[in-house]
């Protein structure tokens, strides 16, 4: 397997990079398959500028890289061959116009400000933006035990909370129980949610509702009936 993140921080320049060492690890695992390919991503949070390289040499050379911050010093961090854009990522006007220009992304890192209406806010306003099979991922979500970024243990507004409630989301096909806990749309979208200590990684996969399988002597069945007989029929 590729050591590419792991080894990054020794290879760095003058711009100081700034993330949680465990990440990289992770990094290379989660990410393998991606690298060297030209996708269109997105980071937001430059501070230094240290990641810009480091996202800029793991992908293919035709990559679309696009970098946020709300800092206007961040733009004269820009390298040829990406983009920097200036804005609040908790403004919802500033994300739907960097999501219509540069959208749609193959992956996004969001390692803005971690505070917890900035990271739900930009999830639910690029999350539309992620292609099929694209990777979301939100950095530093420790700050959800944190009170002075808005979190708690167990707070309802927290993002770890949100998280979890994607969870739900997730597997709501399932339900038995169609008023209290109705179809969500995200059940045809998200693939699958990961959480790392400070990461959470959520999946995009497009989805059709859900099939049994069943395959004897080469001969394959399909069916739905697990669905139909809880009164998820609408879901068709
Ligand atoms: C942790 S640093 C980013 C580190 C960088 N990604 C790296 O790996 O080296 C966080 C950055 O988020 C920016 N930031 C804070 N609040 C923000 C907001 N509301 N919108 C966009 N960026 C924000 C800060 O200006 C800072 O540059």
């Amino acid at each position: 397997m590729t050591r590419y993140f792991r080894d990054f921080p020794a290879r760095t320049g003058n711009r100081m990079l700034f993330k949680m060492e465990h990440y990289l690890e992770i990094y290379d695992e989660l990410l393998a398959d991606r690298q060297g390919r030209d996708l269109s991503f997105l980071e937001i949070g430059i501070y230094k500028g240290g990641s810009l390289p480091l996202w800029q040499g793991f992908l293919g050379p035709q990559s679309r890289l696009l970098f946020l911050d709300i800092d206007p010093a961040c733009k004269a961090l820009e390298l040829p061959g990406t983009q920097v854009e200036i804005g609040d990522q908790a403004d919802p006007a500033f994300l739907e116009r960097v999501g219509a220009a540069y959208g749609p992304f193959d992956l996004i890192v969001d390692d803005g400000g971690h505070k917890m209406h900035q990271q739900i806010t930009s999830f639910r306003h690029l999350w539309p933006r992620l292609r099929d099979r694209g990777m979301y991922i939100v950095e530093d979500v420790h700050t959800s035990y944190w009170p002075g970024f808005g979190g708690g243990f167990r707070e309802p507004a927290s993002f770890i909370e949100f998280a979890k409630d994607l969870i739900d989301r997730m597997h709501s096909w399932y339900t038995e129980d169609d008023v209290g806990f109705p179809l969500h749309p995200l059940a045809r979208e998200i693939g699958g949610i990961r959480f790392y200590d400070s990461l959470v990684v959520i999946e995009k996969r497009l989805k059709e509702p859900p099939v049994a399988l069943t395959a004897q002597n080469g001969q394959i069945g399909r069916s739905r009936r697990m669905l139909e007989v809880r009164g998820r029929r609408s879901i068709f």
